[in-house]
């Protein structure tokens, strides 16, 4: 990659050299990135989903590749709070803002992780709501509108950091969760979170993860989190981190068509973890071709018309557009 001139983006105040963010989950807490000189191309990096008490992580096996993309069910093993926040953190220097991830099995614990985080060296707090409540029934905290907006408002009353709630497509209605995290002072959104599914093992016909079901990460699911992407854009006015099978620059372009301020790299980064240097580059090359000072400027711009069409809709509680049945 030579230079990142036009690709900058600002996101809840976040100055990203790139838009391209590492997923939470696919890239640890960067070490072995650094390491391996892969950081070059990449904005931020988000950090493993952090958990109040260290955790072990569902039986094995827990990773299963499909021609379509990638089902896991690594069960948030990471070593806890205290380890994170004591002795990875501090040694981290990765020259680029780190955001950190955040699970709890209550309400309380997501506000007590928030409070850990206040006083760490992270840019932003990712809340990923796809954990199951324990306290209600396992649930999902991101299932409903209500139970988004006790969570994100209990996390925002315990950090001044920036919050980003990160939503998954296992709930009622993608749109109406978004708006209950909007209301309840998110700072931005990231979309979406691996979609439940499972695989049976061909030679022995049994469950393959060892969890019986996981989540389906990769190019399946491009055309299921770009729908979210829409729909989320059209009904807030929040920045929208967009995830879910990015792996080309053309990506990266049709997410921010459909209204992502920039995207998360997550499967790809498994399979090549020297892309985002690649896609960077490749973006500064395609934001030339598509005569545009800055490619932010292609920011919702599928949603001014349809295909041929230029010019990027309003956003912001408007119509529901793109929700037809079949
Ligand atoms: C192995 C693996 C581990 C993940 N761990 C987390 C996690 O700890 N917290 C989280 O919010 N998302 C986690 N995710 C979800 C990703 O951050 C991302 O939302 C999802 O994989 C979709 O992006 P992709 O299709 O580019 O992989 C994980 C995904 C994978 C594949």
């Amino acid at each position: 990659m030579n230079g990142t001139s036009g690709i900058e983006v600002e996101v809840a105040g976040l100055k990203l050299r790139t838009p391209l963010i590492a997923c939470s989950g696919c890239a640890g807490f960067g070490s072995e990135l650094k390491r391996i000189g892969a950081l070059e191309g990449l904005g931020a990096l988000c950090l493993k989903g952090l958990t109040l008490e260290p955790r072990s992580g569902n039986t094995p096996p827990r990773l299963w590749e499909m021609p379509s993309g990638l089902l896991n069910s690594i069960g948030l093993e990471n070593p806890g709070a205290q380890k994170v926040l004591g002795e990875i953190l501090p040694g981290l220097d990765l020259g680029i803002p780190l955001i950190a991830n955040i699970a709890g099995n209550t309400y309380e614990e997501f506000a007590r992780l928030a409070y850990l985080l206040d006083s760490v060296p992270v840019e932003a707090i990712e809340v990923n709501v796809s954990c199951p409540n324990v306290e209600e029934g396992g649930r999902i905290f991101g299932a409903d509108p209500e139970s988004v907006y006790k969570t994100v408002s209990l996390v925002r009353g315990s950090t001044r950091k920036k919050l980003f709630v990160k939503l998954s497509v296992a709930c009622q209605d993608v749109a109406d969760v978004a708006m209950a995290a909007e209301e309840a002072g998110a700072d931005a959104l990231s979309l979406i979170n691996t979609v439940p599914a499972m695989a049976i093992d061909p030679i022995t016909l049994k469950p393959a993860l060892g969890n019986v079901s996981g989540g389906l990460s990769g190019p399946a699911i491009k055309p299921i989190a770009l729908l979210a992407v829409w729909k989320v854009y059209r009904v807030t006015r929040l920045p929208i981190i967009g995830m879910g099978g990015v792996a080309t620059a053309q990506d990266v372009l049709e997410f921010m068509a459909a209204g992502a301020s920039c995207v998360g790299l997550g499967s790809q980064l498994l399979r090549d973890p020297y892309s985002p240097a690649r896609i960077a580059g490749e973006l500064v090359e395609l934001r030339k071709r598509l005569n545009k000072d800055q490619l932010k400027e292609i920011v919702g711009c599928a949603h001014g018309g349809t295909s041929g069409s230029t010019g990027c809709g309003s956003r912001g509680r408007g119509p529901r557009s793109g929700t037809a049945c079949t």
